[in-house]
């Protein structure tokens, strides 16, 4: 088979490491990639949203199989594109139409489905320009903190968490009155405030059949101790310690199969991968959020601990039959840790050398943003590089991961050496 991966992050390079590693590939391509997925794959210079572009590469290369990456290009529809040109309708492409991408597209529209198919999740309204009296009225009737989240894609800011009822409404009155967040804060939902500790549970589904991956959980802030700014994410941890086998059973029956019972009912079209953020409240499970892609640096530590061979469990995905498969889960934990440029998330600079990766031999190195530049790997991106490492224990899994990073170097590099502290 050829396969194409569509993104350029770390997520998109353990994806591809794994289907290179298949006996049913061919060739294997990536658009657009980065420096490391060009040591297992043919890169092209084609972006996520390009779909003429996609189309010209799949018919090129004569792609059987697309793997989507990143979640724009499925809210964008890439999926239905494939289905509506006579030409690619019959390549199979990993990731939901349009119509079901809108649970990650849409705040508000995940909210109505969960509330539609009584899955557990915070108490909520939602407001627009025209309601936003109501909404400083709805914030009276709340405890601090105050949730606000702008129902479109915010690329992971749209959601703000405040102590102070006259800052809440202050912030309410910027996202739906001054565009704050464009257009993505055209509706705002608000919502109950959730205490609890965060996991992510990562599902594969053909529609009708789904497997549970193992859990992970990652680490958004860009300071240890899980303080100062939001980013795309700093580490992750699989499996999470604290869902034992009985929470694991309350995630599958009150969360999974009404989801993909779910989707269904509501003839939302679903082959791909669902990423479910959750909060363990007590020892209940609640969805605080649907992605319809993985997670990046999820990826990264669930990916390495699946045994199977990725090709059989992406084309029984695409022909529906996920039944057939079992899953073969390495019972060890894995550990990853990002490296990010000085700077990020706010302002970075790009093109710094990066020397020492081919001296890590006993952990995986997951290139994010990297790219070739004249024979040498180079920062391209704020997050750059994943050291994923395989122990009995995260500390042990973490252990290693901490002295391969040590021999890794980039003018500016930095990374978090506290992961795992809360569990
Ligand atoms: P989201 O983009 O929906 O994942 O939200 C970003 C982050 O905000 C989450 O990872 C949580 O840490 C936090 N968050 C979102 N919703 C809630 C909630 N209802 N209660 C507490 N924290 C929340
Ligand atoms: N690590 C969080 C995400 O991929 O959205």
């Amino acid at each position: 088979m050829n396969i194409l991966v569509l993104g350029s992050g770390g997520r998109e390079h353990a994806i591809a490491l794994k289907i290179s590693q298949s006996a049913k590939l061919e060739q294997l391509f990536v658009a657009p990639g980065n420096a490391g997925t060009s040591e297992i794959a043919t890169n092209f210079e084609v972006g996520v949203n390009d779909f003429e572009g996609v189309k010209a590469l799949v018919l090129r290369e004569k792609i059987d199989l697309v793997v989507v990456g990143p979640e724009d290009p499925l809210v964008n529809g890439v999926h239905d594109f494939f289905l509506n040109d006579d030409a690619l309708k019959d390549v199979s492409v990993i990731g939901p139409q349009k119509a079901a991408a809108e649970l990650e597209g849409s705040k508000e529209f995940a909210k109505e489905f969960m509330m539609r198919h009584q899955i557990p999740t915070a108490a909520y309204e939602s407001f627009t320009s025209e309601t936003v009296e109501k909404g400083y009225d709805f914030l009276e009737t709340l405890k601090p903190p105050y949730v606000l989240k702008a129902d479109g894609l915010a690329a992971g800011k749209g959601v703000l968490i405040l102590q102070d009822l006259d800052e809440a409404k202050a912030e309410l009155k910027s996202m739906l009155l001054d565009s704050k967040f464009g257009s993505a804060s055209a509706t705002v939902v608000i919502e109950e405030f959730l205490d609890g500790i965060e996991l992510s549970c990562f599902v594969l589904t053909d529609g009708t059949n789904y497997k549970i991956l193992p859990t992970a959980k990652d680490y958004k802030r860009i300071g240890e101790g899980d303080t100062g700014l939001n980013t795309g994410g700093m580490g992750a941890i699989s499996p999470v310690p604290f869902a034992d086998e009985s929470f694991l059973h309350k995630i599958e029956r009150q969360v999974v199969q009404p989801t993909v019972k779910g989707l269904k009912k509501d003839k939302l079209p679903y082959v791909g991968f669902i990423f479910i953020g959750l909060i363990k409240v007590g020892e209940e499970p609640k969805v605080i959020e649907y992605n319809v892609r993985m997670g990046d640096p999820e990826t990264e530590v669930v990916v390495p601990r699946i045994k199977n061979d990725l090709v059989d469990i992406l084309t029984a995905m695409a022909k529906g039959k996920l039944n057939e498969i079992n899953l073969d889960i390495d019972q060890r934990t894995a550990t990853t840790v990002m490296a990010v440029s000085g700077g990020y998330p706010e302002a970075y600079e790009k093109g710094k050398e990066i020397t020492g990766i081919e001296s890590i031999k006993d952990s995986l190195v997951f290139h994010a943003g990297t790219k070739k530049d004249d024979g040498k790997v180079v920062t391209n991106g704020g997050r750059v590089i994943a050291i994923t490492s395989l122990g009995n224990d995260f500390q042990e899994a973490l252990q290693k991961c901490y002295q391969n990073m040590e021999k890794l170097h980039f003018d500016g590099m930095y990374y978090r050496k506290d992961l795992g502290f809360d569990l």
